[in-house]
C-alpha cells in the first residue's frame, strides 16, 4: 500500500538561499521522476509566501528539493510541521544541526571520530582583534561561514593576513565563521539512506579545489564511484558516516564529506541534509553504482516523508 499514492505531492524548490539556483535543478529532476513514476507532483518556487501557496496548491505532502538557508536548516522544516504536512528528509533538529558545521564537528568529536581541529569565530559577540591575537593553529586553514554550502564564502589562508580578510568575507555570509585546519588528501563523500551508507565517490575537481564551478560545471571534476580505496578503508568510512548521521539524528538521504589524509584517516568536514538531487549530483551517482535508479531514489526518499515532532 503506497500511502502517497493519491496525495498532492509539492517539490519544495528555489528557495531563498544562495544555492537557489542549484535547488531549481534538484527540483526539477525530482518532479520529472515524480510524474515519471505516475504522482500527483506539483512545482513549488519557496518564498516568503510558501504557507498560502501550499494551501492553494492543495499540498498533502513535501519533497524538498531545498538547499542552504531555510530549506535546510530547520526553518522549512518547522513551518511544515506547524501546517501539519508531512516532508520528506531529517527534522528540524537534525536539519539546523547538520547545516551548522561548527556544532557538527564538536558532535563528531564527542563520538571519538576524527575532524580537522578548528576555531570558532562568533561574529556577533566577539571581536576579531581579540580573536586574532589568541589564535593558536598553524597555516595553512580553510575559512567557511558556519552554515552556507556550494562552497560559497570558503576561503583558504595561508597566513595571518589572509586569515582576517577571509574570516571577515565568511562573516558577510553568516555571524559563525568556522576556521579549520587545512587537510591535504584525496576527498571522498558517502551519502546514507535510511541509515544505510551507499557506495563511497571520489571528487577530484581538475582545478585542484572543489568550490562552486568545480562542482557544477559539466567536465570540471572527475567522480569515481565506487572511490578506489582498500577494502578496510571503505568499510571504515561508511562506518563513520552511519555514526554521524545517526548522532545527528538524520533521516532519509544525507551526505558527509571526508579528506582522506596522509596518515590515512578520513577527516569529517560536514554533512548535508539535502544534498543535490541533479540527475548527476553526486547521491544519485552513487546510488546508481547500488542498482537504485533515479526514479527509486527519488521514490525511496518520498517515502521518508513525515510530521517528526510527535
Ligand atoms: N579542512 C579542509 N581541508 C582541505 N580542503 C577542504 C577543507 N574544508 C573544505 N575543503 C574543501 O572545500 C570544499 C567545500 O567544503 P565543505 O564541504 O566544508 O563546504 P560546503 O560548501 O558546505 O560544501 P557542500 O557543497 O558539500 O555543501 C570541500 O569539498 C573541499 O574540497
Ligand atoms: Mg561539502
Amino acid at each position: 500500500m503506497n500511502p502517497f499514492k493519491d496525495k498532492i505531492v509539492g517539490v519544495l524548490m528555489g528557495g531563498l538561499s544562495k544555492e537557489r539556483e542549484v535547488s531549481l535543478r534538484s527540483g526539477g529532476a525530482v518532479l520529472d521522476a515524480l510524474l515519471l513514476r505516475g504522482y500527483d507532483a506539483v512545482p513549488i518556487d519557496v518564498g516568503p509566501d510558501i504557507a498560502e501557496v501550499i494551501k492553494q496548491k492543495g499540498v498533502e505532502v513535501a519533497f524538498l528539493a531545498l538547499h542552504g538557508r531555510y530549506g535546510e536548516d530547520g526553518c522549512i522544516q518547522g513551518m511544515l510541521e506547524i501546517l501539519g504536512i508531512p516532508y520528506t528528509g531529517s527534522s528540524v533538529l537534525a536539519s539546523s544541526l547538520a547545516m551548522d558545521k561548527h556544532l557538527t564537528k564538536d558532535i563528531v568529536r564527542q563520538e571519538g571520530l576524527p575532524t580537522p581541529d578548528s576555531l570558532f569565530f562568533d561574529a556577533h559577540h566577539e571581536d576579531l582583534e581579540v580573536f586574532l591575537s589568541k589564535f593558536c593553529l598553524s597555516f595553512p586553514l580553510m575559512v567557511k561561514p558556519s552554515r552556507e554550502g556550494s562552497t560559497i564564502g570558503i576561503t583558504k589562508a595561508e597566513n595571518a593576513r589572509e586569515l582576517k580578510v577571509a574570516i571577515l568575507e565568511a562573516a558577510k555570509l553568516d555571524t559563525r565563521v568556522l576556521v579549520e585546519k587545512f587537510v591535504q588528501g584525496r576527498e571522498v563523500t558517502v551519502p546514507i539512506l535510511n541509515q544505510e551508507p551507499l557506495p563511497v565517490l571520489e571528487v577530484v575537481p581538475k582545478s585542484g579545489f572543489y568550490d562552486y564551478a568545480s562542482k557544477y560545471t559539466a567536465g570540471a571534476t572527475t567522480y569515481t564511484c565506487p572511490a578506489e580505496l582498500p577494502e578496510e578503508l571503505t568499510r571504515t568510512i561508511q562506518d563513520y558516516s552511519k555514526r554521524i548521521y545517526r548522532r545527528i539524528g538524520c533521516e532519509g538521504v544525507a551526505r558527509a564529506d571526508f579528506i582522506i589524509a596522509s596518515d590515512g584517516l578520513p577527516y569529517f568536514l560536514e554533512i548535508n541534509t539535502l544534498p543535490g538531487m541533479t540527475a548527476t549530483s553526486l547521491v544519485p551517482k552513487s546510488a546508481a553504482v547500488a542498482g537504485i535508479s533515479f526514479g527509486e531514489l527519488v521514490e525511496k526518499i518520498l517515502f521518508t516523508a513525515r510530521v517528526k515532532v510527535q
